[in-house]
């Protein structure tokens, strides 16, 4: 791995965080725009490239929890070995001395097994060679669980700019520069959130799982939208919508940042008005409220619809045959599924003799409840945990 990546033009390996199982489909999001050599990879997938790669895989990426930068690689077989390698970083070409940094380390099957211990030595390396305040990290993991350092999505609340993750591997240590700050599902359009809403980030893979890509000029449906997640993220994604165009991102706080670069990269934020309409009703009145003002916020309420009803009422649009997808009520703990199998089965009834010509996807976190609707499911995908709870993706063909 190239060891300085602070040049734009020396490519560096970039890590897209995907949300585990989603691998493939991000890997095909990222190959889709055009970054040079997705591959897929435990807990994401990485691409080649220099830092306008970093901020544009942060601005485009509908799939991606966050992107680490790979800064640094280097064998360290002791603490002293870790120290003296960690101040050959160049760490006054990406950091600030002004911004804090926060550092992380996690070791597996390695001789420097204290992850504390590193971390502190990466910290000194940073704060001597560049002088940059240091932020105290929370304790961390050792063994097995370090592997939540590249696979699972860090929802603790960034109360600093920058934070670097070391990960000491086989011991093969790797320093990256987390370029994100907040998780990427935070778009900067949905301040109102309802019971259970779906993370933007998988509302994008799992609609691309369906074959939806915003290219193909079809409606999409969600009757059961809650905060309205899949069709204002479908009707983005029709438009042309870049997903961090309202947001800002660590990397603007890096010693790198070119803001002439970056508002040339973010362009203009025109949408493309879509051909079709994206539609999504509750029977909760509050749920469809908090839907029309996230849409206007996203700017897409021109070509969303939210209407206040239950699923028992749903009727196609006057459209051409689409994609229902929806993410209905879970059973969280053990045996509480039963009492959905009602909601469930009456759902598949309505799609079944109403949508004719239409795909089907559920997101359900049990087995039963899908089966319940009777809908005829092409194999089930994998499973992926949505805010703790594992659910799964059931998928139809085109419905007769
Ligand atoms: C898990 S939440 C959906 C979350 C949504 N995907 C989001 O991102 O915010 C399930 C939704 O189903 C709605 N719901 C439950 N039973 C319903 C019914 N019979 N008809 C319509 N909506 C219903 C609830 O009001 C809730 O908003």
């Amino acid at each position: 791995m190239n060891t300085d990546p602070t040049s734009p033009a020396q490519p560096f390996e970039i890590f897209l965080v995907a949300a585990p199982g989603l691998e493939a489909v991000l890997c095909a999001e990222a190959a889709d725009r055009g970054f040079t050599d997705p591959t897929m990879v435990k807990g994401g997938v990485t691409v080649t490239g220099g830092w306008p790669e970093v901020w544009r895989a942060n601005l485009e990426l509908r799939g991606a929890t966050r992107v680490l930068a790979r800064i640094a690689s280097f064998r360290a077989l002791h603490l002293a070995q870790l120290d003296k390698r960690a101040r050959r970083v160049p760490w006054a070409e990406i950091l600030r001395a002004d911004v804090p940094v926060r550092v992380e380390a996690s070791c597996k099957a390695s001789r420097i097994y204290h992850a504390g211990a590193a971390a502190q030595r990466i910290e000194r390396a940073i704060a001597e060679e560049l002088g940059a305040p240091i932020v105290k990290a929370a304790p961390k993991k050792t063994g097995k669980s370090a592997d939540r350092d590249v696979g699972e999505e860090d929802t603790r609340p960034l109360e600093i700019a920058v934070q670097i993750k070391a990960r000491i591997d086989d011991d093969l240590c790797t320093i990256s520069v987390d370029s994100s700050g907040e998780s990427l599902h935070k778009r900067g359009h949905k301040e109102a959130v309802n019971k259970a809403p779906m993370r933007e980030t998988l509302a994008a893979l799992f609609l691309r799982q369906c074959g939806y890509d915003g290219r193909e000029p079809i409606p999409v449906v969600d009757p059961m939208c809650g905060s309205g997640t899949f069709a204002i993220e479908a009707a983005e994604m029709a438009a042309g919508l870049k997903p961090g165009r309202s947001r800002s991102f660590a990397f603007e706080q890096l010693a790198n940042f070119d803001p002439a670069r970056w508002q040339s990269l973010r362009g203009s934020g025109m949408a493309t008005p879509p051909a079709v309409r994206f539609y999504g009703s509750d029977r909760d009145a509050g749920a469809i409220a908090m839907s029309r003002a996230n849409a206007e916020r996203a700017g897409v309420s021109a070509w969303t619809d939210f209407a206040h009803h239950a699923i028992s009422d749903l009727t196609p649009p006057e459209s051409p045959p689409g994609l229902v997808i929806v993410n209905p009520p879970y059973g969280a703990r053990i045996g509480e599924g039963k009492s959905l199998i009602p909601l469930y089965h009456a759902m598949g009834n309505t799609l079944k003799t109403r949508f004719a010509g239409w795909r089907v996807a559920i997101i359900t976190n049990e087995a039963a409840l899908a089966k319940a609707t009777e809908l005829p499911f092409e194999e089930s995908g994998v499973t992926v945990s949505n805010g703790g709870i594992k659910v799964t993706l059931y998928r139809t063909g085109v419905l007769s």
